[in-house]
């Protein structure tokens, strides 16, 4: 059943607390923060349509994991500020999340402003869902939207416990994550052939998302450190390069039900291998996949496969990707995560869905956000989405 949809609450004029997730890298530093602002920009349609719509827009967020104390370096005023930069309109941060002065500061507020709350977690009351810290944050506002898809998956007083307390509604973002993100879930014959193209460090973080989607796809191309676990897996010596023991015989599986179910399997034929984990590592070469030297260590994918990995992509309809195809933060092992990204950025007329997290900071560092269908804001949340689990944020909202 669909959720209701913030155009089918009733806002005009309203005060209305609205749910964002600035949960940003700040430890980059606040100079960094353009560099890393993809969850700011995602909220701009909501926050526009809520200003045009005359409400006093209320915005809180959680940002790092103070863990229920104040924490100077965790304040939420330079992301508002790159916010109101962003929004082209005045964003008045305070320096509280709950209490009188932020009732005060409220109640002064025109049609049409936008304050920002002080950091939810600063309040230990936000993570254990405490009915008291909900009811604070709750009575600022006459109704209440849901725009922070990437901490739906968090059961915490902002995101389950204050639906319950007022007339509430998904926010376009969230909508729009739940519709690009569904469409893997419930793919349809007219967006088929589907693709996973998966990666990232380890089998055991996307065990379930393989098990969600290996039956709806056609292609599973897999590259990362995971693809390691199952080039061992078909019997290749891997070298020095870490690989899960313990889920080898996953990856056999995998590869086993794939073939059964007509899934096409696509796995490294060659690698770029270094003699140390290392940016600067001596000795960098790349070689066959069955050629790994002992002692050496798989970084990314070779060339060749990068060229037939996008190739397959090319022949797809959909396609949903999670997980860098290399060590893409060392610039020496990017280039196979360079290159998937450059194809499926250039594809016409295919529907390229991006998985949050790591996937969606080397599509924001490559530049190419506005080149794919959708990137997802949500880390944690859009993996937990990709594998069939209930998100208690969204679920916590009424049906529409
Ligand atoms: C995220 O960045 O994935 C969300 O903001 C959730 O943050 P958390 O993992 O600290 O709950």
């Amino acid at each position: 059943m669909a959720k209701r949809a913030v155009s089918q609450l009733d806002v005009a004029g309203k005060r209305v607390l609205v749910r964002v997730d600035f949960n940003i890298p700040i430890e980059q530093g606040v100079e960094a923060i353009a560099s890393y602002d993809q969850r700011l920009r995602a909220t701009l349609p909501t926050i526009r349509y809520l200003i045009d719509q005359r409400c006093r827009v209320i915005l809180c967020s959680h940002l790092g994991r103070p863990g229920g104390k104040e924490v100077d370096a965790l304040r939420l005023a330079p992301v508002g500020d790159r916010l109101a930069t962003l929004l082209g309109v005045p964003v008045k941060c305070l320096s509280e999340t709950i209490g009188p002065g932020v009732e005060e500061s409220v109640a002064s507020m025109k049609p049409g402003e936008v304050a920002l709350l002080e950091n939810l977690r600063f309040h230990a009351g936000e993570e254990k869902n405490d009915p008291e810290f909900a009811h604070s944050i709750a009575g600022l506002a006459d109704c209440f939207v849901m725009d922070a898809f990437a901490v739906t998956h968090r059961a915490h007083a902002s995101t389950v416990g204050v639906p319950g307390l007022l007339p509430s509604a998904m926010g376009l973002l969230v909508q729009r994550e739940v519709e690009s993100l569904g469409q893997a879930l419930d793919i349809k014959d007219e967006n088929k052939p589907l693709a996973a193209l998966m990666g990232g460090a380890k089998v055991s973080d996307k065990i379930m998302v393989l098990e969600n989607l290996l039956g709806k796809l056609d292609h599973l191309i897999v590259g990362g450190g995971m693809s390691v676990t199952f080039l061992k897996a078909q019997g290749y010596d891997t070298g020095a390069s870490s690989i899960e023991e313990d889920r080898l015989d996953f990856a056999k599986e995998v590869l086993s039900r794939a073939t059964q179910l007509g899934v096409q399997i696509h796995l490294p034929v060659d690698v770029v291998v270094a003699d140390r984990f290392a940016a600067d590592a001596a000795g960098v070469k790349t070689v066959l996949v069955n050629q790994v030297p002992p002692d050496w260590l798989i970084m990314d994918i070779g060339e060749t496969t990068a060229r037939l990995f996008a190739e397959s992509l090319g022949q797809c309809k959909t396609i949903v990707w999670n997980g860098p195809m290399g060590v893409f933060e060392m610039p020496r092992f990017s280039q196979g995560t360079r290159t998937v990204a450059g194809a499926m950025a250039d594809l016409n007329g295919v529907t390229t869905v991006v998985g949050g997290g790591s996937t969606a900071e080397a599509v924001e560092e490559m530049g190419l956000m506005d080149r794919m269908t959708h990137v997802s804001t949500g880390g944690g949340a859009s993996l937990e989405f990709l594998e069939g689990k209930e998100l208690p944020g969204i679920t916590a909202l009424p049906d529409a």
